[in-house]
């Protein structure tokens, strides 16, 4: 979604859309824009494109000076005009992106205390938990102030009020938002690019902080409460249709942002207030399903392998996963009952396209995980599931895997539920698990530092190996791929089980192995594995969480520590850990880490 605010000099309505616009590209079912006309809020809300928006303005046009907008990305609850964002009470307006985790808890509270809700989303319970505490006399910053930290999840908020017509806030946890300083004016805009036609100089929220607007400038918290300044920093004019932000490569940027890109995609698959996910309606039937074959190519063929075990797991079908390039010419056997699922982040390349029309001449329904939903392999396919991460443009892939992560393991619950596999409790359970990892993967962002320091040990590595088991070994393999791809040190991905069979000939004192492994019920497996490593003077670099950092009584170990987290969201949230080792180790190296040598974003030829 996209979220702007404007405290300008004139009507501000029509700014507001002129910059959502620039926001379209993440895309939209429904827009709205609030404003203080005399003083007072008014809201103006349209189901459907921009254009809706616009018309509506344009029969009741808006005259207020300050005003914040919203353009919503078929987010949870039905995409209509009434949950449609501004959500407003009579004192404030909210615009939000991201997942209140705990919205369900803090509803029920509300509703306890009889507040009586207007829509689906769980927004609403923040202007609802803002509007108590204004009841109840607080101001304005301090009412946020006390709302804020009963906020669970990864999200970006921006607040207009009742009878503050100089007053804006935003806040910022896990989906960015950035500040534009104009002339008398300010502005509040999820990027740069929303904030171009107005001014060239933005300064970014991090993570954490809560800004407090006038048109005389901006006062920034952050969690704790201390004023900070965050530095202001010119955008070249005309600003790019994609940028940067305040990271030096479009990779980093695309790290960052997977705790707003997976919420999306979440929010579109699943519906929040019921916990149960809730796919499109798909041409075929999911409970017909007989067998699945996965294919793909690079990340996105990892990113099958994950769906693997998932749907495996919850869905009970076998599941073979291949290269595409080697599905396409094997002539693999596929009986009548089948689904193919192709997986591309650019739906262009050649090799899974070919294999997509080997499937369908099979007879298999192909269904097609795809960014591009305008693409060549989304056009062919039976049925098409975006994974709404966004233009990538880092040639390494980081959000579109999570992403395809995240879609294909709402598709394994979905179709496990269609099958009589998972009880209506298995699903509540594995939705909240899926509704925490925008915030799961906020928290490992914070090891960025500690995976610099780690980093230079690895670039001094002529070979890196990767261990994982269950669903952490295409993890393994991924790990590697990233490490080569972008900072040309030769790396292997091994089943922690294949160790002794092979890679074990290889350790030394010089050779750095990534163990991934979350505590699970075979970590004391991994424990043996990595004893194995040690013994041969073989340094490790464990990713785990606080019971495995506990119970990893091995020598030479240095840990990257993640929160608890529940076995099926683990590849999801341990994919920042390995796309940072890889990214740092590039930087290290000093490699041309958006565009390695000799790859490509999209192969379209054989
Ligand atoms: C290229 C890219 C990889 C990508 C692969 C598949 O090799 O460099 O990052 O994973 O193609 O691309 P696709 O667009 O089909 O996901």
């Amino acid at each position: 979604c996209g979220i702007v605010g404007i405290l300008g000099k004139s009507a501000v309505a029509e700014k507001v859309v002129e910059s959502l616009r620039r926001l379209e590209y993440r895309g939209y079912d429904s827009a709205g824009v609030a404003t203080l006309e005399h003083g007072h809020l008014e809201v103006c809300r349209a189901e459907g494109k921009l254009k809706n928006l616009e018309h509506k303005l344009d029969k009741h046009p808006m005259g207020g000076h300050s005003g914040i907008g919203h353009t919503r990305w078929a987010t949870h609850g039905k995409p209509s005009e009434r949950n449609a964002h501004p959500h407003a009470t009579k004192r404030v307006a909210v615009v939000h992106n991201g997942i209140i985790e705990n919205f369900r808890e803090l509803k029920a509270q509300l509703e306890a205390e009889g507040v009586a809700f207007k829509s689906d989303t769980d927004t609403e319970i923040v202007a609802q938990l803002v509007d108590r505490q204004l009841l109840a006399g607080k101001g304005p910053v301090a009412a946020v102030a006390a709302v804020l930290p009963r906020l669970k999840g990864a999200f970006a908020l921006g607040f207009l009020f009742d009878g503050e017509a100089d007053l804006m806030i935003a806040a910022r946890r896990g989906s960015p938002l950035a500040i534009g300083y104009g002339d008398g004016e300010m502005f509040l805009g999820s990027d740069a690019i929303a904030l171009g036609p107005f001014t060239d100089r933005i300064s970014y929220l991090e993570e954490g902080d809560w800004a407090v607007l006038t048109r005389e400038g901006v006062e920034i918290r952050d969690e704790t409460g201390r004023i900070v300044e965050r530095p202001i920093q010119k955008v070249p004019a005309g600003a790019l249709l994609v940028d940067k932000g305040n990271h030096r490569h479009f990779m980093a940027k695309e790290i960052y942002e997977q705790p707003e890109v997976i919420a999306h995609t979440f929010s579109h698959y699943l519906d929040l207030a019921a916990e149960t996910v809730s796919l499109p309606e798909l041409p075929f039937d999911l409970a017909q399903i007989q067998h699945i074959s996965i294919t793909a190519c690079g990340t996105a063929l990892y990113a099958g392998a994950v769906a693997e075990y998932w749907l495996e797991r919850f869905a009970r079908v076998p599941v073979s996963t291949d290269i595409a390039s080697e599905f396409r010419y094997r002539e693999t056997p596929l009986t009548p009952g089948g689904l193919t699922i192709v997986i591309s982040q650019s739906g262009e390349t050649a090799d899974t396209l070919a294999s997509l029309r080997y499937a369908k001449e099979c007879g298999q329904k192909v269904l097609a995980v795809v960014n591009v939903p305008t693409s060549t392999i989304a056009r062919e396919a039976d049925a098409v599931l975006p994974i709404l991460a966004g233009p990538e443009i880092g040639v390494a892939s980081t959000k579109a895997f999570t992403c395809q992560l995240a879609t294909l393991a709402c598709l394994s619950v979905a179709i496990g539920r269609a099958k009589g596999l998972l009880s209506q409790d298995d699903e509540h359970r594995l939705v909240r698990a899926f509704m925490e990892v925008p915030r799961l993967m906020t928290e490992a962002l914070k090891l960025s530092p500690e995976i610099e320091v780690l980093s230079r040990t690895l670039a001094k590595a002529q070979d890196v190996l990767y261990l994982g088991r269950g669903t952490n070994f295409p993890l393994a393999l991924e790990g590697a791929l990233k490490l080569k791809e972008i900072s040309y040190i030769h790396a292997e991905g091994y089943a922690g089980g294949e160790l002794k069979h092979g890679p074990i000939a290889l350790i030394d004192e010089t050779m750095p192995v990534v163990v991934i492994a979350p505590h699970d019920r075979i970590f004391d497996k991994t424990v043996s594995n990595m004893e194995e490593v040690a013994a041969r003077g073989g340094k490790i670099i464990l990713v785990t969480d606080p019971k495995g950092a506990d119970e990893a009584h091995v020598d030479a170990v240095q840990k990257l520590i993640l929160p608890e987290m529940p076995a099926t969201v683990c590849p999801m949230v341990y994919s920042i850990p390995v796309q940072l080792i890889a990214y740092h180790t590039a930087v290290i190296m000093g490699t041309d880490v958006d565009q390695p040598r000799n790859l490509a974003k999209s192969v379209t030829v054989e």
